[in-house]
């Protein structure tokens, strides 16, 4: 059949240019400590940043919340599917972040995505850093509107794509930290060149919130700025919320427009209630367990001093994201398996994730880790690097 032959030589490209991909299974979790493939693990490449995923006030709310609701929503946000617990997350999350109004959507992607299609078309101009997450990119791509994307956190550049911009609509769009590389974007620079060519800023801080800012409210909070300079955030709940699906804040114009118009939410069952509720809990502690926000520091801080000791070759980030590059798809992935025949659980990150020659391992540091799961960590990866027989770092 053509299509199998077309995609087992697929296949057999993907193998050879070490671009083959595996889903790890995961059983059971404690804190870090995971069951993965039947081999016990501590886990350094989850998005859970707080721990908000295992938090116990966070699980026994989803539990009873799942009692009173059931398990799904069965339904469409518009027809039967949208329940008080998705109400009441949606006013908590406008008031904790600043908007005026909130949408609850599927998940980060279909945020994205509901957003871009909703309010681009092929009149509209969209500006978007080179290494913004793939669900921006699709967005603007599926939008029809005439997408220009600078070399990454290059507000000049930014700047200039905006310049002397013939469409009337201006959407300007970033990655608050970057997810592959966990550097944050210049968000009060992007600001300022939104407000001088009358462009609209719309971020995505799925992993600035729960991470940056004096409590952790994100990249806005980092950079002293509010509703007024971005009008449109997007806050995927999958990472420090330790849930699912993605809030979108913005002024209840566009809220309202999402609402009529935005077909990945339109036509999609709405997230289970009891997944609104679990959130709800997440954002109660968030705006009042300052401990979550400050284990996470610690552990950023530990593991980039000891890595900086060890000569580890980390791009620069401050964030829970800490990309060690191996450049190369091969030795990312011996690193990986190296790392895991010593009992830890670090995935490879490879092309298209990434641009060609810059695979990495992308480290990620959460407020459950322990001091001595860090060092012993930073000690293997040094020993690990050392022994590879690619070329030295
Ligand atoms: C920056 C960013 N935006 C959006 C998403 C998508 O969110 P979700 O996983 O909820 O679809 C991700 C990661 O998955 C991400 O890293």
């Amino acid at each position: 059949m053509a299509l199998r032959e077309r995609l087992r030589a697929d296949a057999r490209q993907r193998h050879a240019a070490g671009l083959d991909r595996t889903r790890r299974v995961q059983d059971a979790r404690l804190g870090m400590v995971a069951d993965c493939d039947g081999v016990t693990l501590v886990n350094f490449c989850s998005n859970d940043y707080l721990g908000f995923a295992q938090h116990p006030a966070v699980v026994s709310t989803f539990r009873a919340a799942a009692a009173e609701y059931g398990v799904g929503s069965a339904g469409s946000a518009l027809v039967s599917g949208y329940f008080s617990a998705h109400r009441a997350l949606e006013e908590q999350a406008a008031a904790l972040f600043g908007y005026d109004a909130a949408l609850y959507a599927g998940s980060g992607y279909l945020a994205n995505l509901g957003v871009l299609t909703a309010l681009l078309d092929a009149r509209a101009l969209c500006v978007q850093d080179k290494r913004n997450h793939a669900c921006l990119i699709d967005g603007a791509r599926f939008s029809g509107a005439a997408l220009k994307r600078y070399p990454h956190a290059d507000v000049a550049a930014a700047e200039a794509a905006l310049n002397g911009a013939t469409q009337d609509l201006r959407l300007l769009v970033s990655d608050g930290v970057f997810s592959m590389d966990g550097d944050a974007a210049d968000v009060a620079g992007l600001a300022q060149i939104a407000a001088r060519h009358d462009a609209t800023l719309m971020l995505d801080d799925a992993h600035g919130v729960g991470v940056l800012g004096a409590t952790g409210l994100g990249s806005l909070q980092a950079a002293g700025l509010g509703a007024g300079d971005v009008p449109i955030l997007v806050v995927p709940a999958g990472k420090a919320l330790g849930g699912q699906g993605a809030l979108i804040l913005s002024n209840r114009d566009v809220i309202a427009h999402l609402v009529d118009t935005a077909r990945p939410y339109l036509f999609s069952t709405a997230p289970a209630p009891a997944m609104a509720a679990a959130l709800s809990q997440s954002l109660r502690l968030l705006a009042t367990e300052a401990e979550h926000h400050a284990l996470l520091q610690n552990n950023i801080r530990q593991f980039t001093a000891l890595a900086a000791h060890a000569g580890l070759p980390l791009l620069p980030s401050n964030t829970a994201i800490q990309p060690l590059l191996a450049g190369d798809n091969d030795r990312a992935l011996r690193w990986s398996e190296a790392l895991r025949a010593r009992g830890f659980w670090v995935s490879a990150i490879r092309p298209p994730t990434v641009p060609p020659g810059t695979a990495r391992l992308r480290i990620t540091l959460t407020a459950l880790h322990t001091p001595a799961q860090i060092e012993t960590l930073v000690e293997t990866l040094h020993g690990v690097i050392k022994d590879d027989d690619g070329p030295a770092y």
